[in-house]
């Protein structure tokens, strides 16, 4: 099977069932998508799958063929999406594991409703936990990013 990630194109021949999480660090060595709960509870794996928000650790290879995965690595050249843009002007991260996670579901909200509600942030962000508690920061850097016209 083949898909993309992050605009190269992969070619994959190994069990179909295996999480995408498991392909996108141990084999393509993208290793900022992070491994939290492995069961769809936390979004430390949270990837764009056609630009979607997606738990990596709970979708198999099979349903990512044909697709287009974009991690961490590739949401923009140089770090520089307002949304990572943003997270530095508000000093996000804590200890940091959470974070990549909480990038892509942010830019993922932000790309289809790009002046978010208070409601659509906690919506959109409710699945994506961070044990440091950065979330009064994370809600204000998303706030930032929408106003600074994030284009995820
Ligand atoms: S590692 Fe995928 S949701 Fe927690
Ligand atoms: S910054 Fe530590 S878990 Fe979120």
């Amino acid at each position: 099977m083949q898909l993309i990630i992050n605009g190269k194109k992969h070619t994959y021949d190994g069990d179909p069932d295996m999480p995408l999480l498991w392909y996108v660090r141990d084999l393509a060595g993208l290793t900022g998508t992070k491994f939290g709960c492995g069961a769809g509870l936390c979004g430390a794996c949270t990837v764009h799958v056609d630009g979607a928000a997606m738990r990596s650790c709970q979708l198999p290879m099979s349903a990512v063929e044909g697709q287009s995965v974009t991690t961490i690595e590739g949401l923009s050249e140089s770090g520089d999406h307002a949304v990572q843009r943003a997270w530095r002007e508000h000093a996000v991260a804590q200890c940091g594991y959470c974070q990549s996670g909480q990038i892509m579901q942010a830019a993922a909200l932000l790309a289809e409703t790009p002046k978010p509600t208070d409601a659509d942030i906690d919506a959109a962000m409710a699945g994506n936990i961070c044990r440091c508690g950065t979330y009064a920061r994370i809600r204000a850097a998303i706030k930032a990013a929408s106003t600074a016209g994030a284009d995820a």
